[in-house]
């Protein structure tokens, strides 16, 4: 199975990042996790830019995500919202196939922003009938550097509740779609 990692977070530094990072590397037998980076290179969505003037770079995403069971998205709020790279990347989609039906599920580096999570989730739950919105993982990362992120999760209570979170999502995928939600 194949999960697609997307920081909202373009700062090298991102605490987004690293934990989705972590997720990579303590994906379960079976489950290979890779991280998108190519969300600060999309251009700015455009209606007339769909169809045959899609730029090459979106069509990457297209790929990344068609190739994908499954999405982990985590994200930083920006001035009590979605960040725009995030919000511009999501808006691509929308007219494309490749995330209706994705089951996608959110987690969050920090113990802050209930406003772009609750944006988020009216959002994905927008664009993909498979939003699992139970599922969710929030980690109070925020200030901490990339070293410092990975020593916490490879603690014990957080690789335990990072395990949990990777393994609840997996089964809800190998378990199928469901409209009943
Ligand atoms: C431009 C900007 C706007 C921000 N706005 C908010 C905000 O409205 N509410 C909040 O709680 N944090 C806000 N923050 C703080 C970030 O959400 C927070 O530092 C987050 O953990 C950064 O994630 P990252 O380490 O993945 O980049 C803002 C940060 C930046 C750079």
């Amino acid at each position: 199975m194949k999960l697609l990692a997307i920081s909202g977070s373009p700062r090298a530094d991102s605490t987004n990042t690293a934990m989705l990072e972590c997720f990579c590397r303590q994906a379960q037998a079976g489950v290979e996790i890779s991280l998108y980076r190519g969300l600060a290179d999309l251009p700015v969505f455009s209606p007339d830019r769909e169809g045959a003037n899609t730029p090459m770079v979106v069509h990457e995403l297209f790929d990344a995500l068609r190739q994908a069971d499954g999405i982990i998205i985590s994200s930083p709020e920006y001035v009590r919202g979605i960040p725009g790279g995030l919000k511009n990347a999501i808006d691509w989609l929308v007219s494309g196939e490749e995330v209706i039906g994705k089951p996608v599920v959110l987690a969050h580096a920090s113990h802050r922003g209930d406003d772009m999570l609750a944006a988020l989730r009216l959002v994905l739950a927008t664009v993909t009938q498979q939003f699992r919105e139970d599922i969710f993982l929030q980690l109070p990362l925020m200030t901490k550097s990339p070293e410092e992120v990975r020593k916490l999760l490879q603690g014990q209570d957080c690789a335990q509740k990072i395990g949990l979170f990777l393994n609840e999502f997996v089964q809800e995928i190998e378990k199928g779609p469901t409209t009943s939600r």
